[in-house]
């Protein structure tokens, strides 16, 4: 075992993780330690766009931003933290305007802007263009675009290195009332080598995880095989609470039955959304922004038109988003990617026939609970002095209930940067906090238990369980039956995990044990997930419970934060403490969410 030290560690190496290197990296002795090659990360995916109130092809300013994504997340948006990002939102595009991402431009050599979902123009008039983007490749664009600039500032990469720890130390302290109290440090983390199968250290007097998100609990996701809730369940199982678990977002168009991205940037281009009757029925859905609305409604509409009969196809199961009135070359210069994985993964030709879509799993808009420095808290008012988090990982909140389209890779340029600078201010002043005895005992014994057990169970099987019950009854209709439905099952599964055997003992990219590892994540983040469900009693943003379909601010005006709590039980399930945090409110108050 090899033993590190670096002022800061990043753990991630997706948008958040390398906007935060970048900062940190300059200021700080910092390392990246990244379970994939950076450039494979999954902001590689994000397609349609970044958006900021740059004003560059109509009027709009950061204020009509912060209203949008106010009520696109249904209100329990964080408002003070949606500020701070449509604000800075500016300056993060001309950031990587600087750093070298090259944007489609105007004729005039502006940076374009294009619509999408739920951005409007003086609250709610009409849709406005605020979203900058690079073809439908902007992720890819902004994955590079910081790879490139980390690599200029010297920053050091351990890839293939897969954290599956977090070391930390509880000291005793005292609120300024004079209650006691158990004060979370963060020490560092442990990591697995997959190249070597070794295990290091890495002591950091600051540590951020940047780590996205856990979209592979379900079957039907956009998301790459990698999302699978890592650092979510890191922070979990050292008693930090999730915040806002329940608010999965489903965006409407994932490729039929497959699940893989089909930009919003297309309904931002002009297509349409249509039923078996060619109808345009979001028209029904939301009067004034149809088609792009934001994405919770827009994916309900459609599960219900295919739930009333109006669904395409022989088994009516999906609806169509026609291209087929936009000139091909204006396809061609905007969308080539999307529709190119049309022709690929379905066989349809956009230029000619609508695309079979479907709701898929997307982004998780709850995770870790930070402030707007990226500052994890271990409780609703406690700081853990150098830990931070930022990215789909965390939950700062300024998604809410639901995320408007272009705001995750704005969210994570703006608090990336945010959480660099933080960790590095840290490093600056503070001092290492001691490894505990053993830093790797809980690593090692979970690997050695999976390496030598001789039980019958297998990974694969299990995940395709979990995945197959997650899309049957936690998808975008929920209700207590379902989710009843979907907890007996998870804690099956959790029994059966115990029971799991690797067939590689090897030590080189043992896959079999990465995934092995993996699923022990999942399970948890599906068990949070449909815990939280369980627990908000009313439909709000991407959760809707159809035996409380309305929103309820009376009683649910309030985030959920989650604990993994031995002595605890939640809706009859064991082990998790549900407890609640108020919403920060500053200049708009909840009001009936129309488009
Ligand atoms: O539809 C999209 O291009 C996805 C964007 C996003 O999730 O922000």
């Amino acid at each position: 075992m090899q033993v590190h030290k670096y002022d800061v560690v990043i753990v991630g190496a997706g948008g958040a993780g390398m906007r935060a290197a970048i900062e940190s990296g300059q200021r700080a002795h910092t390392a990246v330690l990244t379970k994939l090659y950076p450039t494979r990360s999954h902001t590689g995916a994000a397609q349609g766009g970044m958006c900021a109130a740059l004003a560059n092809v109509e009027e709009d300013n950061w204020e009509w931003h912060t209203f949008d994504t106010v009520k696109g997340g249904d209100y329990l948006v964080d408002q003070d933290a949606a500020e701070v990002m449509a604000k800075e939102a500016i300056d993060a595009v001309l950031d990587l305007e600087k750093m070298g991402l090259p944007f489609n431009r105007t004729p005039e050599g502006k940076i374009d802007q294009r619509r999408f979902g739920g951005h409007t123009r003086d609250h709610g008039k009409a849709a406005v263009r605020r979203a900058c983007y690079a073809a439908d490749r902007t992720g890819h664009m902004i994955l590079q675009t910081l790879y490139q600039n980390c690599v200029k500032h010297n920053v050091e990469f351990y890839n293939e290195y897969y954290v599956l720890d977090m070391l930390m130390v509880e000291e005793d302290a005292y609120r300024e009332d004079g209650t006691a109290y158990k004060q979370k440090r963060v020490a560092g983390v442990v990591s697995y080598d997959l190249a070597t199968g070794e295990l290091h250290i890495f002591q950091a007097k600051s540590v951020v995880f940047a780590t996205g998100g856990a979209g592979k609990v379900f079957k039907t996701t956009s998301n790459a095989h990698t999302l699978t809730g890592d650092g979510m369940g890191i922070a979990f199982r050292k008693g930090i609470p999730l915040e806002d678990m329940e608010f999965v977002q489903f965006h409407p168009t994932g490729l039929a039955g497959l699940g893989i991205l089909l930009s919003e940037a297309a309904r931002g281009e002009g297509a349409i959304l249509r039923n078996s009757e060619g109808e345009r029925f979001m028209e029904r859905y939301a009067p004034t922004i149809k088609d792009l609305a934001p994405r919770d409604i827009v994916a309900r509409s459609m599960a219900n038109e295919v739930r009333e009969g109006r669904g395409c196809g022989p088994n009516k199961d999906y609806v169509l988003l026609d291209l087929t009135h936009l000139e091909p070359a204006h396809i061609d210069a905007k969308l080539p990617d999307i529709t190119e994985f049309a022709r690929t993964y379905l066989g349809v030709e956009p230029y000619t026939e609508p695309v079979p879509v479907f709701p898929t799993a997307h982004y998780v808009m709850g995770g870790i609970p930070t402030n707007i420095d990226a500052e994890v808290l271990q409780d609703n008012d406690t700081v853990i002095p150098g830990l931070y988090a930022a990215g789909e990982v965390a939950c700062v909140s300024v998604h809410g209930s639901n995320r408007l389209g272009t705001n995750s890779l704005l969210d994570i340029n703006v608090f990336g940067k945010r959480a660099g600078l933080s960790a590095a201010k840290y490093a600056a002043t503070a001092d290492f906090v001691a490894l505990p005895e053993d830093p790797e005992k809980f690593t090692s014994t979970q690997i050695d238990a999976m390496l030598n057990s001789t039980g019958t169970e297998r990974v694969a099987v299990l995940r395709k369980e979990l995945q197959d019950i997650m899309d049957a009854n936690v998808q975008v209709f929920r209700d207590k039956d379902s989710l009843d439905r979907a907890l007996v099952v998870i804690e099956e599964l959790r029994e059966r995990y115990k029971n799991v055997s690797v067939q590689d003992k090897g030590k080189r990219f043992n896959l079999d044990l990465l995934e092995a590892i993996e699923l022990g994540f999942l399970l948890d983040m599906a068990e949070v997930m449909t815990a939280a469900a369980m627990h908000r009693k009313e439909s709000r943003g991407g959760h809707y419970r159809e035996d409380f379909p309305n929103r309820d601010d009376e009683n649910f005006m309030k985030h959920s934060m989650s604990y993994r709590d031995a002595t605890a039980t939640t809706e009859g399930i064991s082990g998790i403490r549900m407890e609640t945090k108020p919403v920060i409110f500053t200049r708009y108050q909840p009001m009936e969410r129309k488009y």
